[in-house]
């Protein structure tokens, strides 16, 4: 039967959302004596809750499925958890992303930046925490997830976010700024602040089954290309696309004089690009031997063609 991906999303969305708004509960956290500070709490649940694509949680829970066989479920403990993981530290990112200091943007995910709404102190301690909550939540100490996963899931999430992952691309964008890199420096910079992230939701998806070496290999090949591929496609949607549709401020980069593939060259050879990569991504998928990479496939399409 052929897949379709709208009603795959539809049922994986809700998990995801139900359990991100489960974790950023205003009450005490399993096991602790305390509820949070409300106003934390409050710009944690406003950085994470209503707005997102969530593909990062949807690749961890595809590259599980792929590698297991079968539709995760909800009692399937690991790959939840490292779905909401990876999405609270890429909303953290964002958080730090907007702030005055970095991009300084007002508009995300449709609503007023977070330390717009909550001041810049707020933004920096609500991005500190979901950091650290994405670890708590790789870490139950009920026994629903094998220690050796968990261990597993923290070290590839820890090294995508760190000095040689999205926080050192972020350092390089930074430092970049009126720069003309090359095109191996750009490439770098974005496979770090962007792709890492990505191929990592791959992999802790995978590292929640079991798969063979040969199947992690094409699965790291996969997340690779379509990490590039998705900043190449940010760097085009921020100038063709408009604010209301992107949900944040369109042409910003320009103005900001950010080092991007459109600058470097131009938007139909960074389209072409793109497309180039995920013809890459599609073909480490049928390397990869897995019997169904359907849902895996059809969000690397996503990745290309989405419009914000
Ligand atoms: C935006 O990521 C930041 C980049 C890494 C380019 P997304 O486009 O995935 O943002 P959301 O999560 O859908 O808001
Ligand atoms: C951000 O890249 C990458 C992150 C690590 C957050 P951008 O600065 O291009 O992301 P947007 O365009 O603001 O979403
Ligand atoms: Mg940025
Ligand atoms: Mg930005
Ligand atoms: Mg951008």
């Amino acid at each position: 039967m052929a897949f379709s991906l709208q009603p795959w999303m539809a049922r994986h969305l809700r998990q995801v959302e139900t359990a991100l708004d489960a974790l950023l509960s205003p009450h005490a956290p399993p096991g602790s004596a305390w509820a949070a500070p409300t106003d934390l709490n409050n710009a944690m649940r406003y950085a994470v809750l209503d707005g997102g694509k969530r593909l990062r949680p949807l690749l961890v829970l595809a590259a599980f499925e792929a590698v297991r066989g079968v539709p995760a479920s909800p009692s399937d403990a690991a790959p939840l958890r490292a779905a909401c993981a990876v999405e609270l530290i890429h909303a953290y990112s964002l958080v730090h992303d907007d702030m005055p200091c970095m991009d300084n943007d007002v508009l995300r995910r449709g609503k007023p930046t977070v330390h717009v709404q909550f001041g810049q102190a707020g933004a920096l301690l609500a991005g500190d925490a979901l950091q650290t909550l994405a670890f708590e939540v790789l870490t139950p100490m009920d026994g629903s997830v094998d220690v050796d996963v968990q261990a597993r899931l923290c070290a590839i999430l820890a090294r995508a976010s760190g000095r040689v992952g999205m926080a050192g691309g972020q350092a390089i964008d930074l430092a970049s700024v009126g720069l003309a890199l090359t095109e191996d420096s750009l490439r770098h910079m974005h496979q770090l602040k962007t792709g890492a992230l990505l191929q990592a939701s791959v992999m802790m998806g995978a590292a929640c089954g079991s798969g063979s070496k040969a199947q992690l290999h094409a699965l790291e090949a996969f997340g690779q290309a379509i990490g590039l591929a998705f900043q190449v496609v940010d760097d085009v949607l921020d100038v063709t696309a408009d604010s209301a549709t992107l949900g944040k401020t369109a042409g910003k980069d320009a103005d900001n004089d950010k080092p991007t593939y459109v600058a470097l060259m131009g938007l139909e050879r960074s389209r072409a690009y793109a497309a180039t990569l995920a013809e890459q991504a599609h073909a480490a998928l049928q390397s990869s031997g897995l019997p169904d990479t359907s849902a895996l496939a059809a969000l690397a399409d996503m990745v290309i063609h989405r419009v914000h």
